[in-house]
């Protein structure tokens, strides 16, 4: 596996695979890589010739009382589990060569409508930082396919929507979550958990694979059920940012014409805020 860190670098090589005939598929991370990446990387190897990855910590999706300082970095493990996964290329450049005139003044992308409800009440400005770093490594990579983890459901509707919209030619694939033995969803912030944080953490599975189960089961009072699921949250110790069924498509109300739900939770338990969801 090759490590470049410039754009030019990068154009090169992904160039040079083209030519041959070669398709690429592409996986975007920032970094810490743990079980839940391998399956992306899993399913980039089988769609494509070529796996190409990315580390970048992208400044632009934290807010400014976030965890961008904090967030884990780990390059050296990174490139040896990506080097172990049969990664062809990773791409991890610094800020500067992703932002090369800055930041803040900056042409960014926005996904109106699905950006700013769910994750994005409580963090302004995330989806924007997402769709923006996105599109900028899709520009720069051009890959065939891209693979996004399940478990930021609302991140992969953003990126699917925005991806038609402009006109990207890139396939967007989702990959199911990885999860602990417990059910717990496999994500870098779980490290923040103290212990006794990290033994009560799969109560939000639970809680969402039971509405998952009462939905299939026959019901319909969502509302309820998100009040119950968000109660059961609260009394073991989370503070439950939203619980919500929404239609898988573009993340609305469910109504007459919903063929998918999917029941999406955020919740913060002590240092870590989790998100995790659950289809019905
Ligand atoms: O899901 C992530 O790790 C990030 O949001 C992504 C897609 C790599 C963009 O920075």
């Amino acid at each position: 596996m090759e490590t470049v860190d410039t754009r030019s670098r990068l154009r090169d090589q992904v160039a040079q695979w083209r030519l041959s005939g070669e398709t690429v598929a592409f996986v975007p991370t920032m970094g810490n890589l743990h079980d839940g990446h391998l399956t992306l990387l899993a399913k980039a190897k089988d769609v494509a010739d070529r796996v190409v990855a990315s580390i970048f910590v992208n400044p632009l999706q934290f807010g400014p009382f976030e965890d961008y300082d904090q967030y884990p970095r780990t390059p050296d493990s990174d490139e040896q589990m990506l080097r172990d996964m049969g990664v062809d290329l990773l791409f991890a450049p610094r800020v500067k060569e992703m932002y090369p005139l800055g930041r803040e003044q900056g042409t960014k992308v926005e996904v109106p409508g699905i950006s700013d409800i769910l994750c994005g009440l409580q963090r302004p400005g995330h989806f924007v930082g997402v769709a923006t770093v996105v599109t900028k490594l899709f520009n720069l990579v051009q890959p065939d396919y891209a693979v996004f983890g399940e478990k930021d459901f609302q991140q992969l509707v953003i990126i699917r929507r925005m991806t038609l919209d402009l006109c990207l030619p890139v396939k967007v694939l989702g990959a199911p979550t990885h999860r602990e033995a417990d059910g717990l969803a496999m994500s870098s912030r779980n490290q923040y958990l103290s212990e006794q944080e990290r033994a009560v953490a799969p109560v939000l599975y639970k809680a969402l694979a039971d509405v998952a189960q009462d939905i299939r089961d026959g019901r319909a009072d969502y509302v309820d059920l998100c009040e119950w699921a968000a109660a059961r949250l609260a009394e073991s110790g989370f503070r439950p940012h939203y619980v919500e069924v929404r239609d898988t498509v573009d993340l609305r109300k469910p109504d007459a014409d919903s063929k998918e739900l999917v029941v999406m939770a955020a919740a913060q338990l002590g240092r870590a805020r989790l998100i995790d969801n659950v289809r019905v």
